[in-house]
């Protein structure tokens, strides 16, 4: 369990504590003006993005996938990596049980590398006028490769941005919050539900300001430019998090392995 004044993971290495953002990015004044200061800006949407877009937006919010994990493959691969969960997004001031485990990250990254994106940007460093994208983060870990029971989605899409395991311990909670709600957003995102207690008692997921049924070990598309909010009621809660490069191929793959067709 971790605790608000931690400094190091269970691995030893050092927690680095991000501060709480005040409010969302000024799109606007990214885009429109040129004050000299803001050095990148979110580029606007080419005929891929619109068409990715609307095609996704078709899909649904949050829409079952006809993928499913093999729970007790899945329990026996993770044991390994028991002592290997590390802290998740360390907000200031904040108590938050929530860890996570890196699946896809930088060159050289291992599991027990910090993996939310505020956390991966200050451990590489920003670099003038590039911002660190999903798509960039594209390296598999060891884990990747080691949990099998996940080739069903993982190995699903030729390549994959930034993912993670993700794990909500009892009290553990994401504020209500949207993923990259630009149309020209690099990444489109797929969550696995990895626990048998997601259900009323044990787990919620808020989206688009409504809850949402989650059947366990199942594989949903989730439209997370959306604003979502979740909560474990019970321990070890664990979800699947994968962003998918977002090309025409990749959403098409997405369309033809929904449920309900
Ligand atoms: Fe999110």
């Amino acid at each position: 369990m971790a605790h608000k004044d931690d400094k190091y993971t269970k691995d030893g290495k050092k927690i680095d504590w991000i501060k709480n953002r005040p409010s969302a990015p000024n799109y606007y004044k990214h885009r429109f003006i040129n004050d000299g200061v803001t050095a990148w800006q979110m580029p606007d949407p080419s005929q891929e993005d619109i068409m990715c877009e609307l095609q996704l937006q078709a899909i649904g919010d949050f829409a079952p996938l006809d993928i499913t994990i093999d729970e007790s493959l899945f329990r026996k691969e993770l044991k390994q990596y028991e002592d290997k969960w590390v802290p998740y997004l360390r907000r200031e001031g904040v108590t938050n049980d929530r860890e996570g485990l890196l699946l896809v990250g930088a060159e050289g990254d291992s599991v027990g590398d910090s993996l939310s994106m505020p956390e991966v940007r200050k451990r590489l460093g920003e670099i003038p006028g590039k911002r660190l994208l999903e798509t960039d983060l594209c390296y598999p870990t060891e884990a990747f490769h080691n949990l099998t029971a996940l080739y069903p989605i993982t190995k699903y899409f030729d390549k994959l941005g930034r993912s993670m395991l993700v794990k909500l311990n009892k009290g553990g909670w994401f504020p209500p919050h949207r993923d990259t709600p630009q149309l020209s957003r690099d990444c489109f995102r797929v969550v696995g539900f990895l626990s048998r207690s997601c259900g009323h008692g044990g787990f919620m997921w808020e989206h688009d300001y409504r809850p949402v049924q989650i059947e366990p070990m199942r594989c949903y598309y989730a439209d997370t430019r959306k604003t979502h909010r979740t909560a474990a009621f019970d321990s070890d809660i664990i979800h699947l998090v994968i962003n998918v490069p977002k090309t025409w191929e990749n959403v098409l793959k997405l369309l033809s392995i929904t449920e309900h067709h």
